[in-house]
């Protein structure tokens, strides 16, 4: 409490800290009780909580079909959430235009999916849409951004490896001017260089953009190289979000014995 001009007392900071200590007013992207079941009515998300601090890598790690893509795609309504489950800046993502949240709100997924055409025209693709035609100058640099050399820059897509269609796949995303990316397993089919390149190059868009990640692995150890949080999501729920160094701290039975399997 402070006493202001005119002697009245008052908070300064007014601010909520939930219980994983997170301050809302930095959350990037809020997620609360977010449920999803299958058309049979079988839970594949329940009661999904969870705040993404704004220039963070969140990671999600979990058992195979414990809901990681599921919850990761909710977030920029590849499925449609519940209405005030899932806010981006303290907004509900259902209210906004679904284009303008994609364009905030990248992905990449395990694969990259390529449009037909060089990667040039990959790349001026998004920006494109809004009718505005990146120059050669801009072409380069998002491939630069990505760790590309510019040579590629005509090179049709499909003669490009996995690992250097995956980094195209980040500039063609990174040429909408995201805030937040969501990572689905996005090394998962790329060998140990071609993962390198990718987390060197998110850990830079962190360091130097700020931007925010949302990032499933299923390597603890990658987790550990560039997550500053982890989140672990067993059964449809996130049963805890540690420090990747504390994560032989795990309390959760399940979530222990994922962690033991997987180190
Ligand atoms: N559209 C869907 N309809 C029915 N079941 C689904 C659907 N999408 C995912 N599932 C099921 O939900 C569970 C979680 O899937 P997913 O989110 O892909 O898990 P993860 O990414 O953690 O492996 C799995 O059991 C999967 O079979
Ligand atoms: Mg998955």
């Amino acid at each position: 409490m402070e006493t202001n001009q005119d002697g009245v007392r008052e908070h300064l900071l007014v601010v909520d800290v939930d219980e994983y200590g997170h301050n809302e007013a930095e959350a990037k992207i809020q997620v609360r009780d977010l449920v999803r079941e299958s058309d049979k009515g079988v839970a594949i998300l329940s009661k999904v909580n969870v705040d993404i601090p704004k220039g963070v890598i969140m990671g999600v790690i979990g058992p195979s079909g414990s809901g990681k893509s599921t919850m990761l795609r909710a977030l920029n309504r590849l499925w449609e959430p519940p209405k005030a489950t899932v806010f981006l800046d303290g907004e509900d993502i259902c209210d906004l235009d679904v284009l303008g949240l994609r364009r905030k709100v990248g992905m990449l997924f395990q694969l990259p999916a390529l449009f037909e055409g060089t990667v040039a025209e990959n790349i001026r693709y998004g920006p494109q849409l809004r009718g505005k035609k990146l120059s050669d100058n801009e072409v380069y640099k998002l491939l630069a951004l990505a760790d590309l050399d510019s040579s590629l820059i005509n090179t049709p897509g499909n003669e490009l490896s996995v690992g250097q269609a995956q980094r195209v796949a980040l500039a063609r995303t990174l040429a909408n001017e995201p805030e937040v990316l969501l990572l689905d397993e996005p090394t998962s089919a790329l060998d140990p260089i071609s993962t390198q390149n990718i987390e060197d190059v998110l850990v830079k868009l962190k360091k130097n953009r700020g931007m925010t990640m949302v990032m499933v692995s299923h390597s603890i150890k990658q987790i550990q190289r560039i997550a500053d949080m982890v989140a672990l999501l067993v059964n449809g729920e996130i049963v805890e979000v540690l420090k990747p160094d504390q994560l032989s701290e795990a309390k959760h039975p399940m979530a222990q014995r994922f962690l033991q399997l997987s180190s």
